[in-house]
């Protein structure tokens, strides 16, 4: 087999001869179509956490300012901001009450034109997080909607409904929330009577928009320009799925999230992927293409089965949508290469790129949840003090070797601050700081989210780890995150740092998002996964016990921290004789060798 045919990765099997020999299931081309964002590496900010300049506790913009240089020397391509925009801070900023104006908290307008310059000098793209599906109730549309009659069309910008039951006490369906609860929240009407229902699909602070009004399409529409003229390079579109609703809106008794259960298929739920949805994304896409082929939107959407991820990103729609179903398949090889298959397959039958996940600001930290053997408790909804504990060293080193079999993937990839420096989640939040309103809203039932948005350090030895010289952070940072700063790790060439850096440098040089990727059946097993991408091979192990490496293959990169001192001292280390070992919990990226008369 040719190097060229490596790279494109023929349909049909095919098989590797050479040195290294076997069997190739090859799934999708390499992929050179025009877009920065068909490979681009996202890093997601979420500014209360970043870094605080201004000493009151919360990351602010001017942090992020200050610390750009450093995301850039991480090799990335752009930067995903979570909301800085207005709001009471109820949800963490995903309840917003002015969509143009920048949240005192955070800074200023001018404070966020600064940074866009200064990421612009980097060669950096920002996107920022859009919130179509609900706004805060302080907003002014939803305070004119409180104030006006049953029927008006201030109250036609929101879902409000007579309640059932005799007196309108009932609320109008069955819906739940996300966060616990009824999705409907009872109003108190201007005369002094309980009044109508409105709709939340998450907190009673966050009234989800009509967007079977007109109106709602314009007042979007004038957001997207408003951000795109300040120079942003896209959006990512918080619940993309959710925002048409059935018309009659019928009773649901399957998950507030959407995804299946018995009984009750996601892709029958009512609040979510409504066949409307795309002529809005469609729109919005024709409004980016107006500011050059370069501005793009990622949809937040959750869809269940995964193949209906591609009516998200037909070409004339969105851009990318995040892969959760990959996040969630955790170290699971059988899950995952399922995953990966039905990713690639399913986009590539519309021409977009998958993304690839492996933590975010709603989840507990891959460096968590892979600290366990078997699942992480109440995976999804925080891990408490009186949990079981995961073991720190273990999930860090295997977060490390599961960021580099995602790196080495073709497509996008999104990494979530802080996952560079291999942290964990808080785990030790007493009851009375916790803030995500899941916490109150179960009854502690679920802890929440904030344990995956404890403030990042970056000076070992200073006060909050230098996230800030002033006030207590927002939430407690473990002990541990001293030891892990930022400033620590940039000076150790085995540290998770340096191992993020190296592998996202090289991951641009051999192209490997714009790459391919075909099985390499016989180091495919229960606990081992082997893909080629172009001549890079991929192998990952996370059985118990050590596993040969294949002959024929040069050593590239290794995840063990181990391998790192060593492999900082040249580019292309040949195979050491004591390593001819792949670890438990290890990845490698290998180049192979196809014989001088292939090359
Ligand atoms: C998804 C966001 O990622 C999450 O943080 C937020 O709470 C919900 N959407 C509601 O906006």
């Amino acid at each position: 087999m040719s190097v060229d045919s490596v790279l494109a990765a023929p349909a049909g099997l095919a098989r590797l001869t050479g040195p290294l020999t076997g069997p190739l299931t090859p799934v999708h081309a390499a992929d050179h179509t025009p877009g920065w964002w068909r490979s681009a590496v996202i890093y997601q900010v979420y500014p209360r956490s970043f870094r605080d300049l201004n000493g009151d506790g919360i990351g602010d913009l001017a942090g992020i300012t200050a610390e750009l240089p450093k995301l850039a020397e991480l090799d990335i391509d752009a930067v995903w901001l979570s909301p800085f925009y207005r709001s009471p801070q109820r949800d963490a900023g995903y309840d917003v009450s002015d969509y143009c104006d920048v949240d005192p908290l955070f800074g200023t307008l001018a404070d966020f034109d600064a940074m866009i310059t200064e990421a612009t000098r980097l060669g950096l793209r920002m996107i920022v997080d859009l919130v179509p599906n609900h706004c805060s109730d302080q907003h002014q549309a939803f305070q004119a909607a409180l104030a006006a009659p049953a029927g008006s069309p201030a109250r036609d910008m929101f879902i409000f409904r007579d309640g059932r039951g005799a007196f309108g006490e009932e609320p109008p369906n069955n819906w739940q929330s996300h966060f616990g609860g009824s999705a409907w929240t009872r109003i108190t009407e201007p005369d002094g009577t309980p009044g109508q229902w409105y709709l939340h699909l998450f907190d009673t602070s966050q009234p989800d928009f009509n967007w079977d009004n007109d109106a709602v399409h314009r007042e979007f529409e004038r957001v997207l320009r408003f951000w795109l003229d300040r120079g942003v390079s896209g959006f990512r579109v918080d619940v993309a799925h959710a925002l048409v609703k059935a018309a009659g809106l019928p009773e649901w008794g399957g998950r507030a999230d959407g995804a299946s259960s018995d009984g009750y298929p996601g892709h029958e739920a009512p609040m979510f992927g409504q066949p409307a949805l795309h002529d809005i994304y469609r729109k919005w896409r024709r409004i980016l293409a107006e500011y050059g082929p370069d501005r793009i939107l990622c949809a937040e959407a959750n869809v269940d089965p995964l193949p209906r991820l591609a009516d998200w990103v037909r070409p004339d729609e969105m851009h990318q949508a995040f892969n959760f179903p990959f996040l969630h398949a955790g170290l699971d090889v059988g899950r995952m290469r399922h995953v990966i298959n039905e990713s690639l397959t399913s986009l590539d039958s519309v021409g977009a790129p998958s993304t690839w996940v492996l933590s975010n600001h709603d989840v507990v930290r891959h460096a968590t949840r892979f600290g366990y053997d078997g699942h992480a408790p109440r995976d999804g909804d925080g891990i408490g003090p009186f949990d079981p504990q995961p073991n720190e060293a273990l999930g860090r080193s295997r977060a490390a070797a599961a960021t580099m079999f995602m790196l080495g993937l073709p497509g996008g990839a999104y990494l979530y601050q802080g996952e560079e420096l291999g942290l964990p989640d808080g785990i030790d939040i007493p009851d009375n700081q916790r803030q995500d309103p899941t916490f109150g809203r179960t009854g502690g039932q679920r802890l929440g989210r904030d344990g995956c948005r404890v403030p990042l350090p970056w000076r070992s030895g200073e006060l909050h780890a230098g996230f800030g010289t002033g006030a207590n952070p927002w939430l407690p940072q473990p002990a541990s995150f001293s030891a892990l700063a930022r400033d620590t790790q940039a000076a150790s060439p085995s540290s998770h740092l340096s191992l993020y850096r190296r592998m996202l440098a090289l991951r641009r040089e051999l192209r490997l998002g714009a790459g391919s990727l075909s099985w390499l059946e016989d180091w495919c097993t229960d606990t081992c996964l082997a893909y080629l991408n172009g001549t890079t091979l991929v192998l990952m192990n996370v059985g118990h016990e050590p596993v040969e490496l294949p002959a024929g293959t040069v050593l590239l990169r290794s995840s063990a921290a181990s391998a790192q001192a060593s492999e900082a001292e040249s580019e292309w280390a040949e195979l050491a004789e004591d390593r001819h070992r792949l670890g438990s919990g290890e990845t490698v990226w290998l180049e192979i060798y196809l014989g001088d008369t292939e090359r």
